[in-house]
């Protein structure tokens, strides 16, 4: 039988909200924990662990993906964007300005990876119906809101002219 040893680092290049970053990471670590506890971008959120909340969530290589689930070196040579890439700019992104106007955040944990899933149904399509919002928004709990709030934000942000 042959063993063969896994390595326990690995020399991890990747574009990070459009900086190039080079770390040595142990292959064993999570993408999240390499954005949280590597590079500090606390935004991105930890809740169930397993793939389950969105919390999570991040756009890698323009795919939308639950960063618990992923090895931080499985993203080698990648793009990644996370809810800091969205929210250094000025002025904030409008779906931000209808989450706030439609009340659509109240203990904030879950609202990073809504408007990660958000921006991201937006910008598949043109038009938005509320079928629509409610599938592409399935992958993300809150445990506050009670969603409406949440729908009501991402539909007027997609039907704004
Ligand atoms: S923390 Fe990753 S899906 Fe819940
Ligand atoms: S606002 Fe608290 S979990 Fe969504």
């Amino acid at each position: 039988m042959i063993f063969t040893e896994t390595p326990a680092y690995f020399d991890l290049e990747v574009k990070v909200n459009g900086e190039n970053v080079s770390r040595r990471v142990p292959t064993h670590q999570r993408l999240l924990d390499f954005l949280r506890e590597t590079l500090q971008l606390t935004g991105t959120k930890e809740a169930c662990g397993e793939g389950e909340c969105g919390a999570c969530t991040v756009i890698l290589d323009g795919e939308t993906v639950n960063s618990c689930l992923v090895l931080a070196v499985e993203t080698h040579g990648s793009e990644i964007k996370t809810i800091e890439g969205i929210t250094s700019g000025e002025p904030p992104a409008e779906i931000q300005e209808t989450f706030v106007a439609e009340h659509a955040v109240q203990c904030g944990y879950c609202t990073p990876g809504f408007i990660l899933s958000a921006m991201q149904l937006l910008n598949s399509q043109t038009e938005i119906t509320d079928e629509q919002v409610r599938e592409g928004l399935e992958g993300n709990i809150c445990r506050c809101t009670g969603y409406q709030k949440i729908h009501h934000a991402v539909a007027n942000a997609g039907t704004k002219p």
